[in-house]
């Protein structure tokens, strides 16, 4: 006898598959919370939840950026999870003399803010750290690193060549700001930037990340956005 489907099974099925990319999102955040985040197996590092999420939306086989890499630890995720065909990362690995440092300092304790406090104090351990990317990305043919900043490196970037840039250099207003201007041109039509901290705040409280985020999605409108734990991503 043939089955009959009643027309509220036919509708649940429909909403099922409408969203079921948003469902795969949840379940993996749901997911990342239990676990306080993902454990990448080849990295042995722990991807914070929002994260590992917003992997998921970008493309595959890409070409892509990542702005500010420290050690390399996202980085190493994002070879694993996108296996992009070129991943280039962009870090001046500098310290620099005045207070909007590159590796920003609280004021009151002097140590580094959203990073590790391992040992940076001077120019000869931001040089170290350098080297150790260097080495550690060296096997990987599809790795490509620039010794620069941000603005400096798009400028060399050609135009409309990128699928994805994920931004987390600094996190001052007016440099999150001139990363967002910098790499926009830079992506292919449904190219993707995504980045870290939006909550994050400067030493005098503002809400830096998260001015320059709302202020460019204002501006340059993006096809959809979203903020997800901490993490945000705009596709143009
Ligand atoms: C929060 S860390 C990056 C962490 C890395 N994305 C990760 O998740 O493992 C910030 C990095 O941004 C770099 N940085 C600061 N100013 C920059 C700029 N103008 N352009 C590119 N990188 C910058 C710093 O040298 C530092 O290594």
């Amino acid at each position: 006898m043939k089955h009959l489907e009643t027309p509220t099974g036919r509708l649940q099925r429909k909403l099922f598959r409408r969203n079921r990319g948003s469902m795969l999102l949840r379940s993996r955040f749901v997911l990342a919370n239990f676990t306080g985040g993902i454990l990448d197996s080849d990295n042995k590092q722990q991807l914070k939840g929002g994260r590992y999420a917003l992997l998921g939306y970008i493309p595959k086989a890409g070409r892509g950026v990542e702005v500010g890499v420290w050690r390399g630890d996202f980085s190493s995720a994002l070879l694993t999870h996108l296996k992009p065909a070129l991943l280039t990362l962009v870090d001046p690995w500098q310290i620099s003399e005045d207070d909007k440092v590159v590796f920003p300092r609280s004021k009151e304790s002097g140590q580094a803010i959203g990073v590790e406090q391992s040992a940076i104090e001077n120019q000869g351990d931001a040089d170290e750290l350098y080297q150790y990317v260097c080495a550690r990305f060296s096997p990987h043919s599809n790795v490509k690193i620039m010794r620069s900043t941000s603005v400096e490196a798009a400028g060399s970037v050609t135009d409309q060549s990128l699928d994805w840039a994920y931004i987390d250099g600094s996190h001052y207003y007016e440099d999150v700001r001139a990363d967002l201007e910098s790499w926009l041109p830079k992506l292919k039509s449904n190219g993707i930037l995504f980045g870290d901290d939006y909550y994050w705040r400067d030493p005098e409280g503002n809400y830096s990340v998260k001015k320059a985020v709302d202020e460019f999605i204002s501006t340059h409108r993006p096809q959809t956005w979203v903020v997800f734990r901490g993490q945000f991503l705009l596709r143009f």
